[in-house]
């Protein structure tokens, strides 16, 4: 990974989470050792705290023990202590014997018990206070899941100066769910003590929002809660909105090239048998994950004769959790029954259809294991995100491999291109895995370099930018808030925004698509975000709707599209582009910034000899006949040719010029576009309307908002379905729903669209 050191402004980061990401493990004979810590926490997390450095609060696993702070790589681990007791009552008890089933679609009974309760209380202000000890001034402290929901208001009491981010790993439950728990408001009261609270899926998001509005005085505006000032604190305003997870995939490929790897997963497949098929499972052994569904159907698939158990294996590997608490040891005993019956009735002497390993194994051994799989089960009732799915996803650079995923995984909003099935449904489950042993090679390919983009595009680099970047922004806004003597909460964040320039109308439908989990910006240029002037090269787009879409391409799902009718090289004279944007030239003949094989449309690419011919000839008519006019200006663009004529002295001039034009250029067959005073000619057919379409397709489903003022830009707004946003920018006739005055007005529309998704307040210029 790359370029992480910036994210957090030069501050201190203190990672707080319940576990440290090591264990101490003490083995029968009394010696001591280190593991990682279990689950897909430490994960996701440990990569980029390797690269960042940071101090980590957390619990290094065994009760009863103290443990000075000690230092790993650039890492200063500071543990927590808990007694037997605080494990009983905060950790097996509330966290995990309330919480966890509470937030999992109570798949097993939650208890609530106020003793219970009453600890999670004092452990998690234990937890922030300790990090109010530790943490150096104006710090970054990032705070980590469920066990810890109270921490973060518990921090900002101790420590006002911290910017303090909460990352929830497991779903947020809905609010039917959620209003079982005697102590709702006293958890969202627990977390608005954040600047940024993360989540993994939209739904879970709007869930909070939406039971935050309910039981505090505050105001959801998008992906952003207001928070009014009271006697003792100024009002504030808190980003909660998603960040799917992910994994450092580069790390997993990178082990999956290892020649021993690569060795190690073919003896895996010689030790079970070389059968077809292997099938394998990897879990934390947790009564979520969906383990008992899916031996069920494997089950039954043997039963029926529909597979050959002497073809196939499945490989369970389900690593040991939580197992002093109930649900957990019950879950074990069922699923080891279920092994030994499996196996005793359709096994044979040499061979065991289902290979069940309680227990952890290293990197190396996950990744051959990946390898060795042609498919991958992923069935939990409810998960979070599920990252042993994206492990294989990174593993596979040979595009083969079926990846089987549940619904109810966060995953299955980014990993489309998996065999989604619904757990409960055996049945459906039952045809997911003869199809996934049936799947021919090129299926496999088409689907898991669908699936390895998916990955690739959020990988935890991007995770950890996205949530980090809107802990520093926020930060910085505050700062300057501060420093400009109008505190946030004084007035409000909204009324910082010059109202007059979004109409309540726009305002509305901003909000409707601004929490969107995917959401594409795309805009027009010239007349749209830059005001119209003279001289084309001279245009520059507002500094506000600059700062407005910079902030949007980095925030995490959100991408930007300049649709100009510029050719690529006439946008760059202008000095426009920014990182990771979406370019399109020419009217969609032109495509920079996005993987242009993921486009369906005739964007990108060179011209044809034949093309190059045609415009050619036609550009040297143009600069016979037009070429010494006063006023007239040719552009060559690499697809075709432009007239403009804004200079010409005389407007009836101008428009008999044109006219003469577009009599050539038909005649010369070439496509006429019609702009204002200027018409373009071009040997494609593209369309800004074309190449939307084109990008949305390739892009993760969801809403488009799209700003253009030109008429080239009425074939975007036709495109446009009725979840989307159009708006014209100025006067004319127009399909768009909406319409501004100018492009101030677009900037400022754009810098609400910013507010609303991220949180954060683009002054004005
Ligand atoms: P959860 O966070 O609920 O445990 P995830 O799928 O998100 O589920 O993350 C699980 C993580 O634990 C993955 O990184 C996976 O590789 C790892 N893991 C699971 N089982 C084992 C095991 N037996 N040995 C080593 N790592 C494991
Ligand atoms: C999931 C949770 C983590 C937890 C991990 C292992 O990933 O989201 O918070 O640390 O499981 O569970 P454990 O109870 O062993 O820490």
């Amino acid at each position: 990974m790359t370029g992480m050191q910036d994210l957090t402004g030069g501050r201190e980061l203190v990672m707080v989470s319940n576990r440290l990401p090591v264990d101490r493990v003490i083995a029968a004979d009394g010696t001591t050792s280190w593991r990682t810590s279990p689950g897909g926490l430490v994960t996701a997390v440990e990569p980029i705290v390797e690269q960042l450095g940071c101090v980590w609060v957390g619990w290094a696993g065994s009760a009863d023990e103290h443990i000075e702070p000690f230092e790993i790589g650039r890492m200063r681990l500071e543990p927590v202590d808990l007694s037997r007791d605080d494990v009983e009552r905060y950790y097996e008890g509330f966290s995990n014997g309330t919480l966890w089933p509470l937030y999992h679609d109570v798949i097993a009974p939650p208890e609530y018990h106020r003793h219970w309760w009453d600890r999670y209380v004092k452990v998690n202000r234990r937890f922030a206070e300790r990090v109010a000890e530790t943490a150096a001034q104006g710090a970054v402290a990032w705070i980590h899941d469920y066990q810890l929901q109270l921490v973060p208001a518990m921090l900002r009491e101790l420590r006002p100066d911290l910017t303090i981010g909460f990352f929830l790993h497991i779903p947020f439950p809905p609010r039917g769910l959620f209003e079982q728990l005697p102590w709702r408001r006293s958890i969202i009261q627990g977390l608005l003590g954040a600047d940024v609270i993360g989540f993994q899926r939209v739904p879970d998001a709007i869930s909070f929002r939406t039971i935050a509005e309910r039981y505090t005085h505050t105001q959801a505006l998008g992906n952003t809660m207001v928070l009014p000032a009271t006697a003792d604190a100024p009002g504030r305003t808190v980003l909660a909105q998603e960040f799917p997870i992910s994994i450092d995939a580069a790390a997993f490929a990178e082990v999956a090239r290892r020649p021993e790897t690569q060795q190690r997963a073919r003896e895996i497949r010689a030790e079970l048998g070389d059968p077809k098929t292997v099938m394998l499972g990897v879990d934390r052994l947790d009564y979520t994950k969906g383990i008992r569904h899916r031996l069920k159907a494997f089950d039954e698939l043997l039963a029926d004769d529909e597979i050959d158990a002497s073809e196939i294996v499945l490989v369970q590997v389900a690593s040991p959790s939580r197992e002093q608490v109930d649900a957990y040891r019950q879950l074990r005993n069922e699923v080891e029954l279920t092994v030994g019956r499996l196996n005793g009735e359709h096994g044979t002497i040499g061979h065991s259809p289902l290979v069940y390993l309680h227990r952890g194994y290293s990197r190396e051994e996950m990744v051959a294991l990946y390898l060795a799989a042609d498919v991958l089960l992923v069935t939990p009732l409810r998960d979070g995100m599920n990252l042993v799915a994206k492990e294989y996803v990174a593993c596979r650079e040979d595009e083969q491999g079926v990846l089987v995923l549940s619904e109810f995984a966060g995953a299955a909003d980014e990993l489309k291109d998996a065999l989604l099935v619904n757990p409960h449904d055996i049945e459906g489950l039952k045809a997911a895995f003869l199809r996934a042993t049936h799947m021919p090679q090129e299926e496999q390919r088409r689907r898991m370099q669908g699936l390895r983009r998916a990955v690739h595009d959020n990988d935890v680099e991007h995770w950890a930018s996205g949530f980090l970047g809107s802990m520093t922004s926020i930060s910085e806004t505050r700062a300057a808030a501060q420093a400009s003597g109008t505190p946030e909460g004084a007035t409000g964040p909204v009324s910082l925004v010059p109202q007059a320039f979004v109409p309540r109308s726009v305002g509305d439908r901003l909000r409707r698509i601004a929490t969107a989990s995917s959401l594409l910006v795309a805009t027009d240029f010239d007349g749209t975000i830059a005001p119209i002037v003279p001289r084309p090269q001279d245009a520059r787009m507002l500094p506000r709707a600059r700062q407005a879409l910079e902030m949007l391409s980095a925030a995490p799902g959100v991408r930007v599209a300049l649709l100009t009718g510029r050719s690529l090289g006439g946008l760059a004279d202008t000095g426009t582009g920014g990182e990771g944007w979406i370019v399109s030239g020419s009217h969609g003949s032109e495509l920079t910034g996005f993987d242009v094989s993921g486009i369906t449309g005739g964007a990108g690419g060179e011209p044809t000899d034949e093309e190059s011919d045609r415009l050619d000839r036609i550009t040297r008519r143009f600069e016979r006949v037009l070429g010494s006019e006063p006023g007239v200006r040719l552009e060559r663009k690499p697809f075709g040719v432009a007239v403009h004529t804004r200079e010409v002295a005389d407007p009836e001039y101008g428009r008999e010029l044109l006219a003469a034009a577009v009599e050539f250029g038909v005649a010369e067959g070439l496509h006429v576009r019609e702009g204002k005073q200027v018409r373009e000619f071009s040997v494609r057919a593209s369309d800004k309307g074309t190449v939307l379409q084109s990008i949305r397709d390739a892009l993760p489903a969801g809403p488009v908002l799209f700003l253009g003022d030109d008429v080239t830009d009425e074939d975007a707004f036709a495109v446009l379905g009725p979840d989307d946003l159009g708006i014209k920018v100025g006067e004319g006739e127009t399909a768009a729903a909406e319409r501004i005055p100018d492009p101030a007005a677009a900037a400022a529309v754009l810098a609400r669209l910013v507010e609303l998704r991220t949180g954060i307040v683009i002054g004005s210029d």
